[in-house]
């Protein structure tokens, strides 16, 4: 999947996106995804930090490269973590030169409207596709104070509205929405001439995106837009607690799992 082929799916048949992390996950969900997403979500899913906010380059990095190992045809998107775009264009080309030269990745996203349309416009311009993200901006929480949904309020509707509209028109092949009322993303994903990816925001989106993690099951509590497919972490539990049975009663391991001995001359 090239950045093109993704940006001509306007319209068309719903696009698939999840978060990846790691190679092996990529493997087991490329058949199935358009594209996969490094977000800097593995702050929370990986690193058991409290926001994203203290992800840095070179952890986008080295994530970003195991999952291009991982993936054949999926569009593999990296996030820009916070600080190292937001400064000037110029700052955002070097970083995000070095995630597509160190990664291998497609796309890079960052997080942000109006004030980051030039960026956008700068990095689109000089070879580097750019996803935007707009609504809630998790990279933003210690000005929004939360991770709640965004553009209830009439100004932070429209604030958003525009916030789409620039970036889109900067250049974004595509662009994430997060946590907004339905209407709102309605007529974000009416207005753009780019795909819309919706999380939180309504079917009526060009495509939606999950965090991994979060469509498996493996957290007790995740927002209210998140569906669990499965419940992993209860299944690891039990596959954790089966385990250590076995091995307290010296029961594993059994003959099946053991060398035979070599054979007697
Ligand atoms: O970091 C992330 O996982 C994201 C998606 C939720 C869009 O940005
Ligand atoms: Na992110």
């Amino acid at each position: 999947m090239s950045v093109p082929a993704f940006r001509a799916r306007k319209r068309q048949e719903p696009l698939v996106m999840l978060t990846a992390y790691t190679a092996r996950m990529a493997e087991l969900l490329d058949p199935h995804c358009d594209a996969l997403l490094v977000g800097d979500s593995l702050a929370q899913t990986i690193y058991g930090l409290p926001s994203t906010v203290p992800v840095t380059l070179d952890m986008m990095i080295a994530h970003g490269a195991a999952v291009v190992r991982g993936s054949r045809r999926a569009l593999v998107v990296v996030d820009m973590p916070f600080g190292s775009y937001e400064e000037s264009p110029e700052q955002a080309f070097r970083s995000a030169a070095r995630v597509m030269k160190e990664t291998g990745a497609a796309a890079v996203k960052l997080e942000g409207g109006q004030s980051m349309a030039p960026t956008v416009a700068y990095l689109s311009a000089r070879g580097i596709p750019v996803m935007g993200h707009v609504g809630l901006t998790p990279q933003a929480v210690n000005i929004l104070g939360g991770y709640g949904a965004r553009g209830r309020g009439e100004a932070e509707y429209a604030r958003i509205a525009a916030d789409a509209a620039a970036v889109a028109e900067a250049g974004a092949f595509s662009l994430v929405i997060e946590g907004v009322v339905e209407p709102l993303a309605a007529s974000i994903t009416d207005a753009v001439a780019c795909p819309t990816i919706g999380i939180g925001a309504s079917v009526r989106c060009d495509g939606q995106v999950l965090v991994v993690d979060d469509m498996l099951g493996m957290f007790d509590r995740t927002a209210r837009f998140v569906k669990r497919y499965d419940d992993l972490a209860a299944r690891i539990q039990q596959a954790a607690q089966g385990y250590a049975g076995e091995v307290r009663a010296r029961t594993f391991p059994d003959s099946a799992h053991l060398y035979s001995a070599p054979a007697q001359a």
